[in-house]
């Protein structure tokens, strides 16, 4: 795919704003200087006050109620500055430092796309979905396209990037996040946040840590050993920081280990700018603060998203003062925490180029989400090669609001898209309906639409038909988990349309997993995510062959409830703010890991995705390279259109349990190839010695044991196609990335 670069967009929207020029006697305005000696000379220009207003933030919710708040909290000057500057409708601001050349924050959710109720913008597909794609190109171009938008609506900060990863397979907000393999999640946020950044504003990567079930999201106390984080939720964190380098970092609404994540010194200050080498600054979830001195001293940069008179101001000047003057916070902690909110500004170019709103080509970004939707819908079922639909004459469209639009998840990543979307019982439909893009693509075809409230009536239109296509949806959400089984009638309804027509294709519209108990009643099955603004056109294009689907799941659909890891939510239908302890005693051993350890079959495994063409693999070559392992294959196009192939690279120790790994193999290396029929290509691919090794607490260090090693190559973690065998010398090296 064409890249997408900042440039042409800045070209394009005409929005590259000329940035401040360095006046004698401010050096930070001076862009040769490193971003680390323009924040020390800033954070040395400051006063007290000014540098108190880096780091205490307000939600949107301030426009309103900030008044209400007493003036020995908030001063009446900086009240007035807030309201007459925030942007209405984002999620938060930061004021700036006008006198020295320093911005305001505008930060706005989030991953797929400008959230704000008023101002439409471009959604794209989940990150889930576009994590399909495993190509990091589709999530890079999609940061650029909405990055742009961002800039272009006044927002010099994203909140985007999420990157839990699906260890728990009903978390309502798996949607936001990218699966649940370290590496395939890491490369695709980091690619996600690179292409946000290089429209010159923040990008926060999110919520820092394993926040990975909405359940009691506040006071969820996680319990996980240190190995099984970094090996897991860690990693993923700490391979999208350095394919995205993020601003900025938001820590998570939970307790880790008995610590919140917003006051968790091992995570803070230890993980992330200690062994990572984390130079910008934390931000918190809106709300997860619980205190001034210990957040602070733990690692917490910015109370951000302060709403109101009911909300603890812990880091609010007066308070922040007093234990600044009692000595519970040094001086030195808040010039780092000041200094820290301004390498991001410096580094990420906001300071040089300041937000300019400027008119934005929608037209051209919906194409962006469109592209991201193609390269992401999942076919996962098509006996006797139903798909692409060919010689249907008439065509029953059932169900999932297909008349009105594509459904999209609920909370802060809930975009207003352009064109205005359909509200059904709360819930977004993006405006682009499958069925008006199915006669489009079909203009000859009798289509007819059902709403599937009625099996019986869906199924008497279905069995008048040549084909019939089933849309299922459904709805996950930011602050609670859902369920796996489809919503009120349509697993019956799917069940009574297979019966009358065996040409039954579904589209699933979810969140993430599903359990699909009519799998092999129907010959086919697409599954569609959330696909974004122009998911119906995307969907419509794959059904008719306009475009051969290449997405592959990013997650294990599992078969049955009693594969989970946890069959309970702690805290489910207790009262909010319940206290609540999980262990999660499955470590590492997440999703395609933990069915592999247990040997279960799940329903549709990790990596899993058709293609209406067909690949080939041959002459894999695997050597050891330094701690890691190189890897070269061939893949060719062996069927009769045009298609793109994605290789998965799996490495497995001849005995995982001597090896000490969590499951018997991990993603390795993976890539996606473009090719014509008959077309072949070589890829050469290196694993990440990360990825061969286990953590170990004592010493703080990734340990390989030395043995032999396969590599499994294929295009799903349950499909093996080549194979080769390595064998590895033992290498143990540091964790951390500062040098002592
Ligand atoms: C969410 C964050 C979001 C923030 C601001 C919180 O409730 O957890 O993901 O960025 O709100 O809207």
């Amino acid at each position: 795919m064409r890249k997408i670069t900042a440039s042409m967009t800045c070209a394009a929207l005409a929005i590259c704003a000329q940035g401040a020029s360095a006046a004698p006697g401010q050096p930070w305005l001076n862009p040769s200087l490193s971003p680390e000696a323009r924040a020390q000379a800033a954070v040395g220009a400051m006063t007290l006050d000014e540098k108190l207003r880096l780091i205490f933030g307000y939600s949107d919710q301030a426009m309103t109620e900030l008044a209400k708040v007493p003036g020995d909290v908030v001063p009446a000057e900086l009240k007035t500055y807030v309201v007459t500057h925030q942007v209405k409708g984002s999620a938060g601001f930061v004021p700036g430092v006008p006198r020295l050349g320093i911005p305001d924050q505008t930060q706005t959710d989030a991953s797929i796309g400008v959230r704000n109720s008023f101002l439409p913008s471009t959604a794209l597909p989940s990150s889930l979905a576009t994590a399909a794609s495993f190509d990091p190109e589709v999530p890079r171009a999609g940061g650029v396209m909405i990055g742009a938008e961002a800039r272009a609506t006044g927002h010099n900060t994203m909140l985007s990037g999420g990157v839990n990863l699906a260890r728990e397979p009903r978390n309502g907000r798996n949607f936001e996040y990218t699966g649940e393999d370290p590496l395939l999640a890491g490369t695709m946020a980091g690619a996600l946040i690179d292409g946000i950044q290089s429209n010159h504003i923040i990008s926060t990567i999110k919520h820092y840590a394993v926040n990975d079930a909405e359940t009691q999201r506040t006071t969820l106390d996680v319990t996980i050993s240190a190995e099984a984080m970094r090996q897991s939720d860690l990693l993923a964190f700490e391979i999208a920081m350095e394919r995205g380098q993020p601003g900025s970092v938001m820590c998570s609404y939970n307790l880790i280990n008995g610590r919140w994540g917003c006051e968790n010194d091992y995570l803070l200050n230890k993980v992330l700018k200690h062994d990572w080498g984390f130079k910008g600054f934390v931000m918190s979830d809106w709300g997860a603060v619980h205190s001034t001195a210990d957040a602070a001293n733990d690692g917490l940069d910015q109370f951000t998203g302060f709403c109101c008179v009911t909300d603890k101001p812990w880091f609010a000047p007066p308070q922040f003062k007093a234990a600044l003057q009692s000595g519970a916070i040094p001086q030195r902690r808040l010039d780092d925490m000041a200094e820290r909110v301004l390498w991001a500004l410096f580094a990420k170019g906001a300071v040089d180029h300041p937000i300019k709103p400027a008119p934005v080509d929608y037209a051209a970004h919906a194409a962006v989400s469109q592209n991201a939707a193609e390269e992401s819908l999942v076919l996962l079922k098509n006996d006797r090669g139903l798909l692409p639909l060919h010689g249907v004459k008439s065509i029953a469209v059932i169900g999932g609001n297909a008349d009105k639009g594509v459904l999209a998840g609920g909370g802060s990543s809930d975009v207003t898209p352009v064109g205005g979307d359909h509200k059904i019982n709360d819930r977004s439909y993006l405006p682009d309906a499958p069925l008006a893009e199915l006669k489009r693509e079909l203009p000859r075809a009798r289509i007819d639409f059902d709403a599937g409230n009625d099996a019986a009536s869906a199924a008497a239109l279905a069995g008048s038909a040549d084909a019939a296509i089933v849309f299922v949806t459904q709805y996950d959400s930011e602050g609670y988990d859902g369920s796996l089984q489809l919503e009120g009638n349509q697993d019956a309804l799917v069940a009574a349309v297979a019966k009358a027509n065996p040409k039954t294709i579904v589209v699933v519209e979810s969140g993430g997993a599903v359990f699909m108990p009519w799998a092999s009643q129907v010959p086919a099955i697409l599954e569609a995510f959330y696909p974004g603004i122009r998911g119906g056109a995307a969907i419509a294009r794959v059904l008719t062959g306009k475009v051969n689907p290449s997405g592959h799941l990013p997650i294990s659909f599992p078969a049955s409830l009693s594969q989970l890891t946890h069959a309970d939510l702690p805290g489910l239908g207790l009262p909010g703010d319940t206290p609540v302890h999980i262990t999660y005693d499955e470590g590492a051993a997440i999703g395609y890991k933990w069915y592999d350890a247990k040997s279960y079959r799940p329903l549709w495994a990790f990596g899993h995705g058709l293609s209406y063409t067909s690949f080939a693999f041959s002459d894999l070559a695997a050597q050891g390279d330094g701690k890691g392992i190189k890897v070269g294959f061939s893949i060719r196009n062996t069927g009769k259109r045009a298609g793109r192939g994605v290789a998965q690279v799996y490495v497995s120790p001849a005995d995982w349990n001597k090896a000490g790994w969590e499951a018997p193999k991990r993603l390795g290396a993976f890539s996606k190839a473009d090719l014509k029929p008959g077309q072949s290509k070589r890829v050469e691919l290196t694993v990440d010695p990360r990825l061969l090794a286990t953590y170990e607490a004592a010493g703080n260090k990734w340990h390989i044991r030395a043995g032999d090693y396969r590599i499994l190559l294929g295009d799903s973690s349950d499909v093996e196609m080549q194979r080769a065998d390595v064998t590895l010398a033992d290498a143990v090296w540091s964790a951390s990335k500062t040098v002592e």
